[in-house]
């Protein structure tokens, strides 16, 4: 095993996602399926590295009429018959995204649909169809990169079936895990009907061995967290979902690489977004994107009042109940917020019945909106994440990159990019341990102290902004990794 980059000949990665971005997006995983495979182009300049990614053809995609190109049909056995799909392709920023077509996936529109069995056939027949590209490409894969449950068949199928007159003959494979939770509950029925056998894994609990995600757990070469603080929490009661015991049985396989951000993607001095750009040179330009956002809202400006934001996806995850109520713990002192995203609508209320409570104070936007995120990000100064668990989190390097704090909970990724002026050095942020709204408002207190304090603001404003998250460490930690994969097998 090596922790060096070395040279590689010719090494052909096979990334499949549920979404990718800029094709398709509707959360984290979108963004790092998009972002990663260019990180590793340019590492490499592509000239040993080939990187071919595939995603379904959703319906949503295909209403963008993209000038894509025919690849082939394809077919897939099923009980009592086949089921038959297309093959498109389209090149962006240098990359070749395949696109999967097929009744399983045409039948509902939205990425994914409230219907978990008709989700289930839909990805595992587009993880199916994902093992015939390199055979139909003649393209020698030798990585196959998987990410959550949605590709996990992918890999324990390949395990199962090895073929020798593939394509995929040496195929490695990796998994990422974005979420471990979601393990693809309801796919039982599309397995048997694809002719995908459970795993066989004594080592799984029983429940599990007909799940995607713990079945490609099982049988992957390697499994990846997406921050190494995560990579240890699922080996724990607290966050490995009963897997823990069976991960476990498999530690010496896992590691955690903490995701990227596009610093270009993401940058207050050119992002066409936001009202007025700035740079760390020119902090005080953030301040007529306060101005401009609140009036926007109609909020007052009023000068020490900080305003705080959250931007997610409305789930019991982001700890969004813990938000609400540890505001309603400090609302006698001064403070803004206003909160955007879209989700479970019970949590989507409790948002709209605190800025009935307190209209002078509060905004829900109950919308998915990048660019008002985008604005959003510009104009504020605290960040809100009080998650119940983060894998990652990508929203606090965002709001970073725009020198806006997070008051977050010590979990996952949260701890890996993240310091907190309370362990010694300046931090760029404010982290609590406890899942509990008072322990959040207490921080929360503890952010406003130091917003009060306008020195202190701005050099932990300035360090926040001056923080690398760019993928590119963490992308030479995936190609050493593939790298070592490749070694191993020969
Ligand atoms: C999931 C996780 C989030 C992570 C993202 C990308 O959405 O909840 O923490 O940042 O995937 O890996």
């Amino acid at each position: 095993m090596t922790n060096e980059l070395h040279s590689y000949d010719n090494l052909h990665v096979l990334f499949i996602a549920a979404e990718a971005d800029p094709l398709v997006k509707a959360g984290g995983l979108g963004d790092v399926a998009g972002s990663l495979p260019v990180a590793l182009n340019n590492i490499d300049d592509g000239k040993n590295l080939e990187i071919k990614i595939a995603i379904p053809f959703y319906n949503s995609i295909k209403q963008k009429n993209l000038p894509v190109t025919k690849v082939s049909d394809f077919e897939i056995d099923i009980i009592g018959g086949k089921v038959s799909g297309e093959i498109f392709s389209i090149t962006i920023s240098n990359l070749s995204f395949y696109l999967i077509s097929g009744e399983p996936i045409a039948r509902f529109d939205e990425t994914y649909s409230s219907d978990f069995r008709s989700d289930a056939e839909k990805f595992v027949f587009f993880s199916l169809a994902c093992l015939q590209l390199p055979d139909i490409l003649k393209w020698r894969c030798d990585i196959l990169h998987a990410h959550d449950w949605h590709t996990a068949v992918a890999i324990h199928h390949l395990k199962m079936n090895r073929h020798p007159s593939t394509y995929l003959e040496n195929t490695q494979t990796v998994i990422t895990v974005h979420n471990l939770p979601f393990m693809g509950t309801g796919s039982e029925d599309a397995l048997r009907q694809y002719n995908v056998t459970p795993s066989r894994n004594k080592n799984l609990p029983a429940w599990a061995r007909e799940l995607p995600l713990p079945m490609g757990l099982a049988a992957a070469d390697q499994i990846v967290a997406v921050s190494p603080t995560y990579a240890k929490e699922i080996l724990t009661p607290e966050f490995g979902c009963d897997l823990q015991g069976f991960l476990q049985t498999r530690q010496s396989k896992v590691t955690g690489i903490l995701n990227g951000i596009d610093p270009e993607l993401w940058n207050p001095s050119s992002d066409p977004a936001i009202f007025s750009n700035f740079d760390s040179s020119h902090l005080d330009e953030k301040l007529k994107n306060k101005r401009a956002l609140l009036k926007e809202f109609q909020l007052d400006f009023e000068e020490y009042t900080p305003l705080a934001i959250m931007i997610t996806r409305m789930d019991r995850q982001k700890g969004i109940d813990i938000a609400l109520e540890g505001l309603r713990m400090i609302n006698d002192l001064p403070w803004q917020t206003i909160l955007l995203g879209t989700g479970d609508k019970r949590l989507e209320q409790e948002c709209k019945a605190l800025e009935q409570e307190m209209p002078e104070k509060v905004r829900a936007i109950i919308t998915f909106d990048t660019d008002l995120s985008r604005r959003m990000y510009a104009a504020a100064d605290i960040m809100m994440m009080p998650s119940r668990y983060e894998p990652c989190g990508l929203s606090q390097m965002f709001a970073m990159r725009y020198g806006c704090l997070p008051v977050a909970r010590a979990t996952g990724g949260l701890v890996d990019s993240i310091t907190d002026p309370k362990t010694g050095s300046i931090g760029p942020g404010f982290l609590f341990s406890r899942i509990d709204p008072r322990s959040f408002a207490q921080t929360m207190k503890r952010a406003f102290d130091a917003y009060c304090s306008s020195s202190t603001w701005k050099s932990m404003q300035l360090e926040a902004m001056s923080r690398d998250f760019s993928w590119q460490r963490s992308a030479e930690q995936y190609l050493i990794l593939y790298q070592n994969l490749i070694n191993q097998s020969d």
